[in-house]
């Protein structure tokens, strides 16, 4: 086979898009928060401190939703010190990241800020050092309207309306022995059962995320969901799962063809809150919530400063190569659409970023900036099973893949498909058949692409726009067919309709 053939079939779907799974996280973490989101005395600052230029790339990236405060910072995290007067917060060491915490933004900056860039707030509670008592009052922070001593006190801090948070994380990655108050899975499962009761008693409307494992590696995989969901099950909506992508320089191959492996994890998770749900007798379905994903070259980083404030923390510079692999991570998030509700691109700015910004001077889209912020334009629909037949190539971490991946988004309101599809070969443009004869009104295919000579090339401060999303050529379809080139080592968007652009 030298072609690849996709099917697109509006009778095949998998489920509606939630755009939750166009999420981003911000963690206090070297400069993500200070000098990434905020820096008083930027000349971009807005009144509060927060910066204009990076609100308004975070606006274009389109993230309807952002975790936040951690991450690691969350479970040694006590969120009364980010609230108040500014002048009595206290100064704190982050133990997580061997950093000074300053508190300077906390809940009630963060949420304010979340609304302004267009994004619902998702905020996870402290459950390494801290329990039900705490969860149970922020949620009465953040969620009561008045008249008690928790929501008074946001009132008196300037909030009047409350902060409405729907979605909220019962802790950080507690299975892990580098997680403050790290846990057993029987010891977190209970603690979560708990802490969700409390936090649902105060608001009931409120959704829970459960932890699930730090990454598919961890030796518990498997065990800790299905013990941890055993005790939580009837209080909790979501498991999560957390996965950062790397071996762009010792196995190209095989990272390249790492949704793969998302795909399994995702895969594998879903089987085990069914086993749950099918033990227990229960009927709702856990979903999931692939809250923290990317990819990380300095994956493994061990912090061992010298408590700094805002240190230059994991702040990988993202290539072509990594671009195309982010958009193939997007595809395979929206191939389980019906099951993964909600996902965070982890992080926003500066710290495994998609964003860039340097203390009083620019700010800029990283490569994987592009490929997430057409796809989070663009994919709003329903998603449809997308078979597709590659030419194959070899891999260590999976034997032979496919050259291709592909995912079809079927619109609801113009009734068009866009097609998101990576060329995974590095040398040779891969030609491709889309077979939309199940769609007869569609005419013509608009195509977009990063692409580029130079698999290395990356967006820097004196490059910014080294690489940005390339026209291809507008396509029609021949009797419902569409034949197009994909460049080698690329990521398209083909947006496919019954008319001109
Ligand atoms: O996103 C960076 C870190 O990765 C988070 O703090 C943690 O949850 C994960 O291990």
């Amino acid at each position: 086979m030298s072609e690849a053939r996709i099917t697109v079939d509006p009778a095949f779907r998998v489920g509606p898009v939630d755009p939750r799974v166009y999420g981003s996280f911000v963690e206090h973490l070297g400069r993500c928060v200070y000098t990434g989101i905020y820096e008083p005395g930027h000349p971009r600052a807005d009144q509060s401190g927060f910066r204009e230029d990076v609100a308004e790339l975070v606006r274009e990236l389109g993230v309807p939703v952002i975790r936040y405060p951690g991450g690691n910072f969350v479970s040694g995290y006590s969120w009364e010190d980010g609230i108040g007067p500014m002048e009595e917060r206290p100064t704190r060491l982050d133990l997580a990241w061997r950093s000074i915490e300053p508190n300077a933004v906390g809940t009630d900056e963060f949420c304010a800020w979340a609304r302004r860039v267009g994004s619902d707030p998702m905020l996870a509670v402290n459950l390494g050092t801290r329990g039900p008592e705490a969860a149970a009052r922020l949620v009465e922070y953040c969620n009561h309207p008045g008249g008690t001593y928790w929501s008074d006190l946001r009132v008196k801090n300037g909030t009047a309306e409350p902060h409405a948070v729907r979605v909220w994380c019962l802790g950080n990655e507690m299975d892990g022995d580098w997680q403050i108050g790290h846990k057993t899975a029987d010891e977190y499962g209970r603690l979560a059962a708990e802490t969700g009761k409390a936090m649902r008693l105060v608001d009931p409307s409120i959704e829970l995320v459960a932890c699930g494992s730090s990454n598919a590696r961890m030796p518990s995989f498997g065990d800790w969901e299905a013990t941890v969901l055993g005790h939580c099950y009837d209080y909790v909506d979501y498991v999560s799962l957390h996965s950062y992508y790397t071996g762009r320089e010792h196995d190209r191959a095989s990272f390249l063809a790492c949704a793969i492996d998302m795909d399994h994890f995702i895969e594998a998770v879903i089987a085990t809150a069914d086993h749950v749900r099918a033990k227990g007798r229960h009927s709702k379905r856990i979903n999931l919530s692939f809250d923290e994903w990317n990819v990380w070259h300095t994956l493994g980083y061990q912090p061992e400063g010298d408590w700094e404030r805002a240190p230059r923390l994991i702040e990988d510079t993202y290539d072509l190569t990594d671009a195309v692999v982010a958009g193939n991570l997007l595809i395979s998030l929206l191939r389980h659409a019906d099951r993964v509700r909600m996902a965070c691109l982890a992080q926003l700015v500066n710290a495994i970023g998609a964003i860039r910004s340097e203390p009083g001077g620019p700010s800029w889209r990283q490569t994987i900036f592009h490929p997430f912020a057409l796809t989070s334009r663009h994919g709003r629909g329903t998603v449809l099973h997308t078979p597709v037949a590659a030419p194959e190539y070899d891999t260590a971490a999976f034997g032979p893949v496919p050259k291709a991946d592909a995912v079809a988004v079927l619109s609801d309101s113009a009734g068009g498909v866009t097609l998101f599809a990576v060329n995974r070969d590095e040398h040779e443009p891969l030609p491709v058949v889309v077979d939309l004869r199940s769609l007869p009104a569609l005419r013509v295919a608009h195509h977009t692409y990063l692409g580029d000579d130079e698999p290395s090339a990356a967006n820097t401060q004196d490059a910014p726009d080294r690489i940005v999303p390339r026209a291809g050529a507008d396509i029609p379809l021949d009797d419902g067919v569409l034949r197009v080139d994909l460049p080698p080592l690329s990521w398209n968007m083909l947006r496919i309709s019954g008319a001109g652009r």
